[in-house]
Formats: structure tokens, C-alpha cells, sequence
């Protein structure tokens, strides 16, 4: 049988919080101490064409990584865009988990990324017993895969697209159109059926048609509960160390009610608790090898230790509206999407330092000395508290165990990530430095990244940018600006390294 992703290669997304950086962050503030990232071994079993595990090659020089993905096409994909890009610290292997032969290697960081969801549920165990005998003593596992309750909510837009598919000739490439079509014929009296289709159809039009074809269409696709999946790593010797994005099960986040229930009960039962309060769909979790965690005599907390944050980098999306005016008692921040109201003066001060740094990631001990001589100082361990806050609260802050390789300030003949500079070229999202996806619908931005590869001065840009189509309007000085923002716009993405 032909491999579907031969047929239809899955996205090439990243995935920021499978980045090792992030994951070490979260074990820290877990009490786990991973292997350090810069020289860390990483494996990803289900790699695809390498769009989550090529940019963290790209970024991490010193580190080495595998992907191993049965799909022979999305491997012969990754290895091209590895060797275009003179990538030599990423190795791809063309296997299934089940038999691969990685010649008895072990890595620090393993991750898989919306494997497990789609093979039968009785592959589950060969799955995990790969990954714990791929780890390292210490190594960390970020395993993500769809969950219950959350996705009985998305079953029935499945069920109907498979049906519509097989049975009624209606193309599974058009799942959008499939969906309309049949929420257009439900009777008024089943509006929650309807509002469910409704938002599949929506996310789905948000999305690229490989992932409904292979989320939607799979023969085999089984979300389950966290509690069973707990169930069935802690029989595969694997310990549960808390989830890779900590607001999407913090229990600082449930009402005191539900807090109490959870804290009463065991990690799988306080897990699923979570999970039905919240209608949790997806889930991200990260694994040490139990022998580990009873060699360290080390068990998973109930919550984060926030005075952790102090050995750990901040970086943050918030802007700022000016500079701050500490006799006004509260501020608001925002990053375009979210916005918070801060009162607490050593946080906003915080914030304005971590926006002028941004898309630098701070050293906490270097934000607090930054902060050290101005009024509304607090204890670091009080300021820890509140960044972690607004950290859980929000998605704008980003917290990491290592340094990140980029340039805050372009050069005379600027330079951006080659691998960003390829995937300018070849359409879809960009992946920065931090492993965030940058949105680059304009042409003109994706044109002046793909030529940032230090041969050109700005004023080389502008002279090429001359001969493009439609710009026969501007005039020189507003194309120079135009251009001049354009750099300083991938600077302040995090996409320029030199
Ligand atoms: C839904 S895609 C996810 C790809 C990527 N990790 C991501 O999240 O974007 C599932 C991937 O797992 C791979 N895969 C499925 N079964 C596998 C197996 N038994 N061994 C290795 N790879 C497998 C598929 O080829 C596909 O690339």
C-alpha cells in the first residue's frame, strides 16, 4: 500500500514549544534539569519534510539532529532543503518508528509532533517503547496528539466529511464546501449540531487542505483521553512532566472549586480533570524516562516553581504605547492580538525593558540589573512571580533555557537565516530564530529576505527593487524608506542574523 503522505505531503509547520529551548524551560520550572540545548541530541520521530526540525538545525549549529519519517517523498523533501541550504547538523532517515535502526544512538530531546493520534491505537505501546529507549538518561519527550473531550466536539464533521467522501463523490479537497453544504441543510432545531460543523468548517478554512485531508480523511485517526495515554507511557516506563504550553492545563487558571477537585486526585486523574473542565482537543506532553525520575527521586508538581523563572530568558511580543509614566496606575500592553492591563510598576517596567530588547530573549538576571536604580523595584523572586503570571496568562511572553542566534541590529550588507531565506522563496510561513512562524503574505518583504544574504548593501536592494512590477509609482527616496523598513522589520522578527 502506497504511504498517504507519499500522496499528499503533510504542512511543513514549526512548532515552537517542541523547540529544545523551550522544553528545558519548562522542565526547569518543573524541577528537571535537561540536557543543556546548545550541544543537545535531537531525534523527531514523524519529522515530515523537516519544516519543524530543519529552522531548529538552523539555529543550534552546535546541536545534532535526526528525523525519521516513513514517507520516503517528505524525507527526500527534507534532505533537499537541507543540502540547499548548507544545513550538515540534520541527518533524515527514511523508516518507520516501529524498525528503524538508529545504531544504538540516544538523544537528549525526542520529539513527536501529531503522530500518535493517527496510528492504530494498538501501535501506541511500540511508539512509547521507542521513545524510551531513545532517550537519554535525562532526556526529555514532547509527544503531541489530539485528545477527549475536546475533540468529540470535531468527530461528527469527520464522520460526515468521510462519508461525503467515499459515498457521495463530493471531493475530500474541498472539505470546507462539504461542510457548508451540509450545515446549510440542518434543521433549526439542531443549532449546537450545526455550530460544531461551523467551526471545523472555519478552522478549516484557515488552514492548509493537506492537514483536513490527513486530520479528517485518515482511515486511522483515534484521539484519546489523557488519562489513558497516561496510563499507557507509565506502563512504557515513561513519567508525565507537565504540558509543553503550562496555560493550556495550569490549574491557576480553573476556579477554586475545580482546583481543589484536582489537587485531591492523582496526576492521571488530575490531568483528566483538567481536560474535561477545559474541553481540551490537543495536547502536548512531556516524558522523562521513569528509572530517571526515581534515580532522581524526582515526581511530577501540581504546579510550576515560579521562582524558577530567574534562571531562565524572557523574551516578549508586548509593545509598549510610549514610554512608561509611572504616575498613571495602570498600563496596557499589547502584541496586536492580545492586550493586558498591568498595574504593578517593577512588571511594567519589566515589560518596557523586554520590549526594548525584543526580539531578544533576556537573561532574568539581566532584566532585574536593567531594572535595578529605577522606582517600583521588587524582590526578584516577587517579580519572577508576576512575569510567570502574566507568562500563564497570556501567549506573549517566551520563556527559554538558552540563547537564542540572531542579530538585533542588520549590518551594512544584512544577513538573514539562509533556511528563512529558502522558504521566502518557496511560499508558506517563515520560521525565526525564536521557532515561531512568520506570517509574509507581502511579496515585496519575501523578495528583500530571499536576497539578504550579505552580498547587498540597502542601497543594492533599491536599485533592484527598481525593476519590479508595480512599484514604477514610487518614487527613489520613498523606495529607499521602503526598503530601510522592510530590514528593520525582519530584525525586529527575529530573521536577520548578521
Ligand atoms: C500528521 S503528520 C505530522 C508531521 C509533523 N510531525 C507535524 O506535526 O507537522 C504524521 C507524520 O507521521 C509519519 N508517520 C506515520 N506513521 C509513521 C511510522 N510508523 N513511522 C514513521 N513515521 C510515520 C507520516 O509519514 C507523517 O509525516
Amino acid at each position: 500500500m502506497r504511504d498517504p503522505y507519499d500522496d499528499r505531503p503533510y504542512t511543513d509547520n514549526a512548532y515552537a514549544e517542541t523547540h529544545p529551548s523551550r522544553i528545558a524551560a519548562v522542565a526547569r520550572l518543573a524541577g528537571w534539569e535537561a540536557a543543556r540545548v546548545q550541544n543537545a541530541r535531537i531525534l523527531e520521530l514523524g519529522c515530515g519534510r523537516g519544516g519543524n526540525l530543519l529552522p531548529m538545525a538552523a539555529g543550534l549549529p552546535g546541536a545534532s539532529f535526526v528525523g525519521v519519517d516513513r514517507s520516503g517523498r517528505q524525507i527526500a523533501g527534507a534532505r533537499s532543503v537541507a543540502a540547499s541550504t548548507g544545513l550538515q547538523n540534520a541527518t533524515f532517515v527514511h523508516a518507520a518508528f516501529e524498525t528503524v535502526d538508529l545504531a544504538g544512538a540516544s538523544f537528549d530531546y525526542v520529539i513527536c509532533h501529531g503522530v500518535l493520534s493517527w496510528i492504530p491505537a494498538s501501535e501506541r505501546s511500540v511508539l512509547f517503547g521507542r521513545i524510551e529507549r531513545s532517550l537519554s538518561p535525562g532526556g526529555v519527550a514532547h509527544l503531541s496528539f489530539n485528545v477527549l473531550p475536546g475533540w468529540y466536539e470535531r468527530l461528527a464533521a469527520r464522520d460526515w466529511l468521510r462519508f461525503a467522501a467515499s459515498s457521495l463523490e463530493r471531493p475530500a479537497t474541498d472539505a470546507v464546501a462539504s461542510l457548508r453544504w451540509l450545515r446549510t441543510q440542518i434543521s433549526p432545531e439542531h443549532a449546537d449540531y450545526r455550530r460544531r460543523l461551523e467551526a471545523v468548517e472555519r478552522r478549516l478554512a484557515e488552514t492548509d487542505p493537506a492537514y483536513a485531508a490527513h486530520e479528517y480523511l485518515a482511515d486511522e485517526h483515534h484521539p484519546l483521553s489523557i488519562r489513558t495515554f497516561l496510563n499507557e507511557t507509565t506502563a512504557a516506563g515513561l513519567s508525565y512532566l507537565g504540558d509543553a504550553i503550562p496555560s493550556t492545563t495550569a490549574l491557576e487558571l480553573l476556579s477554586d472549586d475545580a482546583r481543589k477537585a484536582c489537587l485531591a486526585l492523582d496526576t492521571a486523574g488530575r490531568e483528566q480533570l483538567v481536560d474535561f473542565v477545559r474541553c481540551t482537543a490537543f495536547r502536548r506532553a512531556l516524558l522523562v524516562r521513569t528509572e530517571d525520575a526515581k534515580a532522581k527521586s524526582w515526581s511530577a508538581p501540581a504546579g510550576l516553581d515560579r521562582n524558577a523563572l530567574q534562571s531562565l530568558r524572557i523574551a516578549s511580543r508586548f509593545r509598549t504605547r510610549g514610554p512608561i509614566e509611572a504616575e498613571r496606575p495602570i498600563e496596557t500592553f499589547d502584541d496586536g492580538d492580545t492586550a493586558v492591563q498591568v498595574s504593578d510598576l517593577s512588571v511594567r517596567r519589566a515589560l518596557h525593558e523586554l520590549a526594548k530588547a525584543a526580539p531578544e530573549a533576556l537573561r532574568f538576571e539581566d532584566l532585574t540589573t536593567r531594572l535595578s536604580g529605577t522606582d517600583g523595584k521588587s524582590a526578584p523572586g516577587a517579580l519572577a512571580a508576576e512575569l510567570f503570571d502574566v507568562w500563564l496568562a497570556t501567549a506573549s511572553l517566551d520563556v527559554l533555557a538558552a540563547p537564542t542566534v540572531f542579530s538585533t541590529v542588520a549590518g551594512e550588507r544584512p544577513v538573514a537565516c539562509p533556511l528563512a531565506r529558502w522558504q521566502a522563496g518557496h511560499g508558506g510561513a517563515v520560521t525565526n530564530r525564536l521557532h515561531q512562524a512568520v506570517l509574509t503574505p507581502d511579496a515585496f518583504v519575501r523578495w528583500v529576505l530571499e536576497r539578504l544574504d550579505g552580498s547587498r548593501t540597502r542601497g543594492d536592494l533599491t536599485r533592484e527593487a527598481r525593476s519590479l512590477d508595480g512599484l514604477g509609482a514610487v518614487s527613489d527616496p520613498e523606495l529607499r524608506e521602503l526598503v530601510a523598513v522592510t530590514v528593520d522589520r525582519l530584525v525586529a522578527c527575529a530573521l536577520v542574523i548578521a
